[in-house]
């Protein structure tokens, strides 16, 4: 068995309210001069002011830089990175989704060792300095990032999204994890979101590169989300279930380590790549047909995720226990109501390009079953019937 390792550089607070000590962190960090990573949805929504406040009560000047777009694209990080420079700015604020603590890491990156994130596509020029002192504030319960040790970046012109990262230099030094944040997210992306957190837990927790300490935070990250999912989309001002939620979007983060996670997000990033559609969506209706795929490939971690979902798998056989786990996934997709692939334009003629860059995306290894490009275009073939 190889050496493996897992280190997490970020301090998580959290709780109602935690936003308020935005300024205190950045100051125990030997930062004042933040540039604020977000974007105008957020803004609208009246979230900045709730960073603003404890920035402005501290007398601590910044900026904000607010384009951010999902799939967050490389000239996006160039044009923040410039800011960051222009404003002599020490340290970084992320409030958002994914793509807003991805731009900001991503700056991070930009700003500390030159040139342009292409450059850092894993695999390339290797990360050696840490970001600047970096607090992500989630406005979403997904993607986890505020935790992760990886920003996704969208390249255009290859019409794919790489990823940047897989060291603790690139991990924000605080998660501030307020639910507060969350409650007026509206339905269906407190759905998506919540499904990708989802699809983290259950690809890191059968992944080739699991290890105890992630089997733990992922299993409880199942078990949370099969719990609270429902309640927080069906009534926003559950604050119970935010929290819940919230917890088990940073756990499953948690559980992504440093490596790769599987089939879901091979295709969930390829295919995002390509079609400009909501990530969290992505996984959430690709997750139960890759997993009725993957299942074979380890039935006993299955059954294991269908108890956490809370099936009752006592008496039955191995298969039937890890088939359960399918079976609890598709429900959760269609109490979602998840809508089908075909709604973000993808024909069945795309089938046979969506299926070579997902077998193309680092993520295909580690899968728990074998894939090969065949079995991309069936399951496919699936989505898209
Ligand atoms: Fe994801």
């Amino acid at each position: 068995m190889p050496v493996q390792f897992w280190e997490q550089p970020t301090a998580i607070k959290h709780g109602f309210g935690s936003v308020s000590i935005a300024g205190e962190e950045l100051l125990r960090l030997g930062a004042g001069a933040p540039l604020i990573v977000t974007d105008k949805g957020v803004v609208a929504a009246g979230l900045l002011d709730k960073v603003l406040e404890p920035l402005r009560g501290l007398g601590l000047k910044y900026a904000v830089f607010d384009e951010v777009v999902g799939n967050p694209p490389v000239a996006l990080i160039g044009k923040g990175s410039e800011t960051f420079r222009k404003h002599a700015c020490d340290s970084l604020i992320a409030l958002g989704g994914g793509s807003s603590m991805d731009t900001a890491k991503a700056i991070g990156v930009e700003v500390t060792h030159g040139g342009c994130i292409l450059d850092y596509e894993y695999g390339k020029e290797p990360i050696v300095h840490r970001i600047p002192p970096m607090i992500a504030i989630p406005t979403t319960a997904g993607t986890g990032s505020e935790v992760t040790l990886w920003a996704v970046i969208t390249d255009q012109e290859r019409k794919i999204k790489f990823n940047v990262g897989g060291t603790p230099l690139i991990g924000p030094h605080v998660a501030l994890i307020d639910p507060e944040l969350m409650m007026g997210l509206p339905a269906h992306l407190t759905a998506w979101t919540g499904m990708d957190a989802l699809s983290h837990a259950i690809e890191c927790y059968t992944c080739a590169y699991a290890q105890p300490v992630t089997d733990a935070v992922a299993l409880l990250a199942i078990e949370y989300i099969g719990k609270y999912l429902r309640r927080a989309v069906a009534y926003g001002q559950d604050r119970e279930a935010r929290y819940k939620m919230a917890m088990a979007a940073t756990l499953a983060g948690m559980s992504y380590g440093v490596d790769s996670a599987g089939a879901i997000h091979a295709m969930a990033q390829s295919f995002g790549g390509y079609i400009d559609a909501h990530h969290g969506y992505l996984t959430a209706v690709m997750m139960p047909v890759v997993m009725n795929y993957n299942w074979m490939g380890c039935p006993e971690k299955y059954a294991r995720i269908a108890q956490a979902l809370g099936e009752d798998i006592k008496g039955l056989k191995i298969e039937d226990a890890a088939k359960l786990a399918v079976h609890a996934v598709s429900e959760l997709a269609k109490d979602l109501e998840i809508p089908p692939l075909s709604s973000t334009g993808a024909k069945r003629e795309d089938i046979p390009f969506l299926a070579r860059i997902a077998f193309e995306d680092p993520q295909t290894i580690g899968n728990p079953r074998d894939l090969t490009y065949d079995s991309y275009v069936r399951m496919y073939e699936e989505l898209l019937r």
